[in-house]
Formats: structure tokens, sequence, C-alpha cells
């Protein structure tokens, strides 16, 4: 199983990873958990070009698509290899979060024609204004009007993939974290009424 967690930043990605990791291993199963942009080269470059003060430019969100696309692709096998020793992986982040946060679309989803689709995808959804609160601005990315644009590309991906599922990232970590095991327990046979 290949589950991701996607949001705009500041929606508790990482908090619920860890959440979600310790309850399936509690639950019997081997988890790795992945984070994109990776630790790569390529994803060391990202990290750089993400702190421009360009980097919501039209030219510089182009470079940072072919940039996330290829240091996806470095992942697929790490991903391929894990699967077919069947541990669960649970990424932060795929190229939901590509088709969301880069434009044009049609040029982005066929940049990443080979990345894995994820079986499921946790939306984390939360207010715009929530998000930019608890983000630290470092990122250009981290501007309401910005993030407003990509809640919306969220939404619409979620309206059109069967993969995706909405959880409500305004409530507290536990809420929200009950509101993910519930959802995903039945890919595992886990007893959905036994969350609190
Ligand atoms: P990071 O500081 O790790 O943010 P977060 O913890 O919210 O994931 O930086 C990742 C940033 O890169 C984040 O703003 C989202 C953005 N991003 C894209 O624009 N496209 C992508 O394909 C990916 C994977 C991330």
């Amino acid at each position: 199983m290949y589950i991701v967690l996607e949001g705009i930043d500041g929606a508790g990605k990482s908090t619920q990873i860890k959440l979600l990791k310790e309850w399936l291993e509690d639950n019997g199963l081997s988890v790795e958990t992945i984070v994109e942009p990776t630790d790569s080269d390529v994803g060391k470059l990202i990290r750089k070009i993400l702190t421009r003060s360009d980097a919501t430019s039209d030219n510089v969100q182009k470079t940072l698509g072919l940039l996330f696309a290829a240091d996806r692709l470095l992942l697929m096998n790490k991903i391929e290899k894990l699967e077919s020793e069947n541990v669960v992986v649970i990424s932060d982040r795929s190229f939901y979060s590509s088709l969301s946060y880069q434009s044009p679309q049609d040029w982005i989803k066929e940049l990443n024609k080979f990345a894995k689709i994820p079986d499921m995808v946790l939306l984390l959804d939360l207010d715009v204004k929530k998000s930019v609160e608890r983000t630290d601005g470092i990122d250009e990315f981290e501007n309401e009007e910005f993030l407003t644009g990509v809640k919306a590309n969220y939404l619409n991906l979620a309206k059109s993939n069967d993969n995706f599922v909405i959880i409500d990232a305004n409530n507290g970590p536990n809420k929200v974290s009950s509101d993910i095991k519930k959802a995903v327990a039945p890919l595992f046979d886990i007893c959905k009424d036994c969350i609190l």
C-alpha cells in the first residue's frame, strides 16, 4: 500500500504521519515513511529554489515542476521495493502536490506520468488563514493568495479522483488522527468502529 498525505503548508501532515505510522505498527504492519521533496541532490536543489524571492513566478514554478518530477522519479524504485516487501509506504506529498502547486496542469501531468498512483490520498484540508498563521513564511509559497489557489486545486483533484479522502484539518490533532484512522482502517481490515 502507498498512502499519501497532502495539503497546503501547515496542514499538520508530519504530525499525522507519525501518529498513523505508530497506529499501523501497533496493528502489526511494517511501515516506512518518505517525504517529498526528498534529501536527494535534486531535493536539496529544490529546497534552495523554494526560498528564492521569485519562487512563485511562472518561470521558477515551471523549473520547480521539472525538478519535483525528477526528484519523485528517483524515489519510485524505493517505493516499489518496499511494496514488494509488504511494507506500507506513507508519504508526505506526491505528484498531487505538483498538480496543485505548479502549472500548467496538463504539462505537469505529462511530466509525472511515470509516478506511482497512491492507493489512498488523505487530503488534510485546512483554512488558508490558519495555514499562514502556522507557517514561518520562509518559503515564498507561504502566502494567502498563492495558497488559496493551491487549496482550490486540491479540492478539484479530490472531486475527480476516487482515491482521495478529505479530512478536516481545522480540528484538533486527536480528531484529525481518528478521522485518518477511520479512513485507512478498511484498507487493512482493521475494525473501524473500534477507533475512538
Ligand atoms: P516543506 O518546507 O517541506 O513544506 P511542507 O512541510 O509543507 O511540505 O517544502 C515543501 C514545499 O514544496 C511546500 O510548500 C510544497 C511545495 N511542493 C510543490 O510545490 N510541489 C511539489 O510537487 C511538492 C512535492 C512540494
